[in-house]
């Protein structure tokens, strides 16, 4: 499960789509107005419907357009993995970054390192 703000990963996310760039199948989009949007609650609902992992991908720092969501989600991110190793869940199973709507190949980069994170720990519950 991937969320991605409006402004710049969803955006890069679409260039990628414009440069034929290949990523990973198995990666569902989410778009939001802003990372800052993005509630732990949101993840944790995420892995219950069945998610392996979450990534949430944001502007790069000084680029939100809300000035400050991407700082915010980056701080309530880091909270979020130290709770998930508390509750026995690899922290690895959820990724921070950042993507502009011109870096479409790094947005395929991240989608396919995370896809490849998540085949190495395999499925997080039997389906
Ligand atoms: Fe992209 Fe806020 S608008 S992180």
């Amino acid at each position: 499960m991937a969320f991605l703000c409006e402004w710049c990963s969803y955006a890069g996310a679409d260039h990628a789509g414009m440069l034929h760039q290949e990523y990973a199948s198995g990666v569902h989009i989410i778009k939001v107005m802003c990372s800052g949007r993005i509630e732990p609650m949101h993840v944790l609902e995420a892995y219950k419907n069945g998610a392996d992992g979450v990534i949430i991908l944001a502007c790069h720092p000084g680029d939100c357009h809300y000035r400050s969501g991407n700082l915010i989600a980056h701080k309530r991110y880091r909270m979020l993995s130290r709770a998930l190793q508390q509750a026995g869940i690899a922290p690895e199973r959820c990724m921070f970054d950042s993507v502009s709507a011109t870096e479409g190949r790094r947005f395929a980069e991240l989608a396919d390192r995370f896809a490849a994170i998540l085949k190495r720990l395999g499925p997080l519950s039997p389906k």
